[in-house]
């Protein structure tokens, strides 16, 4: 057993949807989440920048002695996953759109993706598609803006309403029965989402088996925390405490870091 926290960055607060999986399944183990505000969004940069930045967060993390990392961006682990598992030596969860679900119980044959541009052009994201996209309609939609609201804590307002509605518009004609959230920022509209989705349509996202994929490794290398003691969460970020602060409800201190 470990009680060594584990890692989670993202380009910026999106990851955290994904810490609240990771906590709700795991109440038991220390957490240390690192958002990388100042970089965001990772979405437009090219592969060898995310490399790098990539690179920059996994040190830290390892500085502050984490037993495992979640790469809680797509955008980072379709460019940079490979990379950093060959070069540290400790297990890394990744994330990846969840298109094959969506593909194996499309009904319409349709089926709508919202991901950054980082991961829409991605090889992983490429081979994925290919393997299980085979007589189905893909509606592959850039989400630009949609980081840089969320990250200026605009998640609210009408200009993110304007560019939803536009982005899911030639889904909604396509008659696409699943949308695919692929970047960890878009769980957070899902209240927007379902206002302007038909009700027949399905929200996947991939949060839920990331946590399950964490624990199974975690049980795999005997790392996991098995005492009951209630388990210590640091939140930290180079950009403003404040949105973060905001989308975890206000219960959770988060710390300004320059780094
Ligand atoms: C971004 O930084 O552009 C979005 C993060 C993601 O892809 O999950």
């Amino acid at each position: 057993m470990s009680k060594q926290p584990i890692g989670i960055f993202d380009s910026g607060v999106g990851g955290t949807s994904i810490w609240r999986e990771i906590h709700a399944l795991l109440p038991f183990e220390n957490t240390i989440y690192l958002a990388d505000s100042k970089n965001a969004p990772y979405g437009p940069k090219g592969k060898k920048q995310i490399i790098t930045l990539c690179e920059k967060n996994v040190e830290f993390l390892l500085e502050e002695n984490c037993k495992l990392i979640v790469v809680a961006c797509n955008t980072a682990t379709t460019n940079a996953i490979k990379h950093i598992r060959d070069n540290y030596n400790i297990p890394f969860i990744g994330i990846e759109p969840a298109i094959k679900p969506a593909a194996l119980q499309t009904k319409t044959n349709a089926i709508g993706i919202l991901a950054t541009k980082g991961t829409l052009s991605s090889e992983l994201f490429h081979k994925t598609t290919n393997l299980f996209g085979n007589g189905i309609t893909i509606i592959e939609q850039e989400g630009e803006g949609i980081v840089q609201l969320i990250e200026t804590g605009k998640l609210h307002s009408e200009e993110m309403k304007g560019l939803l509605n536009m982005y899911l518009k030639p889904m909604i004609k396509a008659n696409i029965d699943h949308l695919v959230l692929g970047c960890t920022h878009y769980p957070y509209l899902m209240p927007i989402l379902l206002e302007i989705l038909p009700k027949h349509v399905k929200i996947i996202d991939s949060g839920e088996a990331v946590a399950k994929q964490t624990k199974a490794i975690l049980e795999k290398h005997q790392l996991l925390n098995t005492s009951k003691v209630k388990a210590k969460h640091q939140f930290y970020t180079n950009g403003n405490p404040k949105v973060m602060t905001e989308l975890l409800d206000s219960n959770y201190n988060v710390e300004y870091l320059e780094f």
